[in-house]
């Protein structure tokens, strides 16, 4: 048994892992400004801190409290679209709170730091699948934000042998089978939580962002991957991060449209997905498609939700449940 710390723990991937990690039986410490988190994401039974990663003050305080085997770091502003328009801040804030949270470890003694990091780190990508070793190249102040923390936490496995683990994530998307947890952003930017709120009448009908693209339907295509399924990939490098830091792209291996996103939403719910056709989004690439061949082969790692039909059931089942999100469990 052993102890983590989980930044950004109430939020929607990082609530994942901590239930796979209490899952296991691991003891877990969650810090979390709960400015997008919830608290209901997170068990009563797991130590909670409510603090801004800023108050570096608090945060030594939580690694002088307690000893981690390794930091999961998930807390970060995260809307592409807003560091259009904050550049600096998105910079600043996820740069400034993601290095200053590794010092902090190397200064306790933690050995291990899983990184939160994004597809959008490869921008208008060359060639589709995006293969791990492919150009760094963000379109967004998000990516850069994302990269910048990439390449400090490259030195400080040089200078410090803090050993890293950067997982590019893709398209986030479903909800534990159990229905306790699940999507629950304000504002919701992401395409299946507004489908499904769409056919369930708790949001407007969906606009599809440009339908001329270089794609068979026209739609942008993206890789979804089911959030536990990007939990699972956080315990899988924990043993290899004993030897090196790591890079991996963290995706299904398989690209779906718009479209076909819609008719799955209708084929599970069973309802309609009211929609009409928009112009494009600034900054859309056509098609995101993660190749994960690299965690594949040196994890073991495979993804148990490869269907987005089954990604998108469980996604259902949460909002059909919590159409409200957490608030319907005040
Ligand atoms: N889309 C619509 N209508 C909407 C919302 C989305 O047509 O109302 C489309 C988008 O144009 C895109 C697809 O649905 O083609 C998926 O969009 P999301 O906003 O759900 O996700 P993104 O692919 O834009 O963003 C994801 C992550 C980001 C990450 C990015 C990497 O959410 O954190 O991939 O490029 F940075």
């Amino acid at each position: 048994m052993a102890r983590f710390l989980v930044t950004g723990g109430a939020g929607y991937v990082g609530s994942h892992l901590v239930r796979a990690l209490v899952a296991r039986g691991d003891d877990v410490v969650v810090l979390d400004n709960l400015r997008q988190g919830h608290r209901a994401a997170v068990p009563s039974t797991v130590e909670f801190v409510e603090a801004e990663l800023a108050d570096r003050a608090r945060v030594a305080a939580v690694f002088a409290n307690w000893k981690f085997e390794a930091v999961f770091h998930f807390a970060a502003l995260s809307l592409v679209g807003e560091s259009m328009r904050e550049p600096l801040r998105y910079c600043a804030e996820n740069g400034a709170n993601s290095l200053w949270l590794a010092e902090a470890a190397v200064q306790a003694g933690v050995r291990k730091f899983v990184f939160s990091s994004t597809a959008a780190l490869f921008g208008f990508p060359k060639s589709v699948p995006i293969a791990e070793d492919a150009e760094l190249a963000p379109a967004s102040a998000y990516g850069t934000s994302k990269l910048i923390v990439e390449q400090g936490l490259h030195w400080a496995d040089q200078v410090h042998g803090l050993r890293s683990a950067c997982l590019r994530y893709f398209n986030a998307a479903g909800a534990d089978p159990s229905g306790e947890i699940g999507e629950d952003h304000e504002p919701e930017t992401h395409l299946i939580p507004l489908c499904i709120g769409a056919a369930l009448g708790t949001r407007p009908p969906l606009t599809v962002f440009g339908t001329d693209y270089a794609t068979p339907d026209g739609t942008c295509i993206r890789d979804y991957v089911h959030v536990n399924d990007l939990a699972a990939a956080h315990l899988a490098v924990l043993p290899l991060l004993e030897e090196r830091s790591l890079r991996y792209n963290l995706g299904n291996g398989a690209g779906y449209s718009v479209k076909q996103v819609i008719e799955s939403v209708e084929r599970i719910s069973g309802r309609k997905v009211p929609h009409s056709f928009g112009p494009r989004r600034p900054g859309d690439p056509a098609a995101l498609v993660a190749s994960s061949e690299t965690l594949r082969r040196e994890t073991g790692w495979q993804p148990r939700f490869a269907a987005l039909d089954d990604i998108v059931r469980t996604a259902w089942a949460w909002h059909e449940a919590h159409p409200r999100g957490y608030d319907d469990r005040a």
